[in-house]
């Protein structure tokens, strides 16, 4: 065990390292629609190299069953009150790459969608919420800590203080994540009384109120221990009312207890040198297999078979979060001014997926629109493009840009949140940087931008400056961590 934590434990007159149990909508690789995903599924591994048994609880959802269920170790189960309603939960156990995954089973809410979408929602996630609850006495595994990741999980710190008193609540502590503030589960009082039976008291500004509606991460925020996010930039910016979705004034009453902690990603399946989904390896100073990697996406995404134009790539939720708008206010600008070619990996809004899908008409064998979700493309994505565009509006951390740099394709990005924190502009005096950023969320500023880029596609020395700057940059999850850990030993 590190020094360090050894002299903390001391401190709190310890031997041991807490246990903790992860609570979230989804878990990579059982379950994914975003980074919240990729974060869970590495935490844990990351935790237990330091020596903290970190274990995950998540939903049973049917694309888990259709693969693992044959893996899969039924442990109890029971029946969930639910206002009037009387759900079965079972507990279903999945060990994988060492760590322990407990399932928590119901054919009706984890059925086809990870996310039901509207208000069907909320009884979607109570459901989890008071499933965690109810099965924590009877897991073989007693937590200290239950670190809960987005609004679908920020009302068991509530519901566990407030509705389970003694017994191993009263020694529980409670992290809250913030993934992404845009998201907090707003209902209708009515609603979160019938099916959570949250008393009136609960249902004021003082609590989980907030615009005359029941707000599931505000309970969150109230009731846990500590509040971290996934970037210090985003831990400032969410003390802002731009940032804040509204949430602002609770987070700067607790602002001593908010922190930002920046992600990493999976070292190990984000590896050019190995990875099983490319048709070529590549690593910082041998890099041929990327320009075989680069003709493999060219032709298997039907875009000209040309090594020497800069290829611009996404991988992304196409959502507004993610800077849509101002890739649909310079596309048409960019396409017919500058020689390049544009592959977008993405789905999300309708507006946006039909935008791309024309686009590709437009400028067939120089766009290419996949609109869908696919694991396997986002590797060649990745691997066989040159720049990566990130514009987002905000950005808690962001994933997809570490992933690019370790690919050796420069991310260009807007400066807020976690792209902040992870991109170093390139300087043109000094040589130095890993991509290209801009400071407003403006289109022309972003065009701008990718036309700097392109000048320094052609300047051999500059690009080699900085492909082997990206990746080089270390985005392990052995930093944070280290940080969580020391975040769990203060809430003790
Ligand atoms: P967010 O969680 O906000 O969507 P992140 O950058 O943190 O953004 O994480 C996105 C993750 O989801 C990355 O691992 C990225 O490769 C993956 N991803 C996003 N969209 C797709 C897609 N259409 N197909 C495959 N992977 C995707
Ligand atoms: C959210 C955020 C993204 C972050 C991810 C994992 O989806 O939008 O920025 O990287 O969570 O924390």
């Amino acid at each position: 065990m590190k020094k360090e934590f050894r002299d903390l434990l001391k401190e709190k007159g310890r031997d041991k390292l807490p246990a903790v149990l992860l609570a979230a909508a989804e878990c990579a690789p059982l379950s994914k629609t975003g980074g919240l995903a990729d974060v869970v599924g590495t935490l844990p591994k990351s935790l237990a190299a330091l020596g903290i048994d970190a274990r995950v609880i998540t939903p049973y959802h049917r694309v888990i069953k259709e693969k693992y269920a044959d893996q899969v170790e039924h442990m109890f189960y029971f029946y969930v009150q639910l206002g009037w309603r009387r759900e079965y939960a079972g507990i279903e156990k999945l060990v994988l790459d060492g760590v322990t995954i407990y399932l928590v089973d119901n054919e009706h809410y984890f059925g086809d969608r990870i996310y039901w979408g509207g208000e069907a929602e909320g009884e979607q996630y109570a459901f989890f919420t008071r499933a965690v609850l109810d099965a924590l006495p009877n897991l073989d595994f007693q937590p200290e800590v239950v670190h809960c990741n987005d609004w679908h999980t920020a009302m068991i710190p509530m519901l566990g203080r407030t509705q389970y008193p003694g017994g191993m609540q009263e020694n529980l502590r409670y992290l809250l994540t913030i993934h992404n503030i845009a998201f907090q589960g707003i209902y209708s009082f009515d609603y979160v009384k019938d099916l959570l039976g949250v008393e009136d008291k609960y249902l004021t500004s003082e609590f989980m109120e907030l615009n005359g509606c029941a707000n599931y991460m505000k309970g969150g925020l109230v009731f846990s221990h500590k509040i971290n996010t996934v970037s210090p930039s985003y831990a400032r910016e969410i003390m802002m009312p731009y940032y804040a979705e509204g949430l602002e004034g609770i987070l700067n009453a607790r602002h001593d207890d908010v922190s930002g902690i920046i992600n990493g990603i999976d070292k190990v399946t984000f590896n050019p040198r190995t990875d099983p989904l490319l048709p070529a390896h590549f690593d910082r100073g041998h890099r041929k297999g990327k320009a075989a990697c680069k003709a493999a996406l060219q032709e298997r995404m039907g875009l000209e078979q040309r090594p020497n134009v800069p290829l611009f790539a996404m991988v992304t939720r196409m959502t507004e979060q993610k800077g849509f708008d101002l890739v649909a206010c310079v596309l048409d600008d960019m396409m017919s001014r500058e020689d390049m070619q544009f592959m977008l990996l993405g789905t999300g809004d309708s507006r946006f997926e039909n935008f791309m899908r024309q686009a590709e008409e437009r400028y067939r064998g120089r766009l290419c629109a996949y609109i869908g979700y696919s694991e396997e493309l986002s590797h060649l994505v990745y691997a066989g493009s040159d720049f990566f565009l990130m514009p987002s509006r905000f950005e808690p951390c962001g994933l997809s840009q570490m992933i690019a740099m370790r690919y050796g394709s420069l991310p260009i990005v807007r400066e807020t949140g976690g792209l902040r924190d992870t991109v170093q502009p390139y300087n043109q005096y000094t040589g130095e940087g890993d991509g290209f950023s801009f400071a407003n969320f403006d289109a022309w500023e972003m065009r701008d931008t990718i036309h700097k880029a392109i000048e320094a596609y052609y300047k051999k020395d500059v690009m080699e400056g900085l492909i082997t700057s990206a990746m080089k940059a270390d985005f392990g999850f052995e930093l944070s961590a280290m940080e969580y850990a020391r975040l769990y030993l203060c809430m003790l």
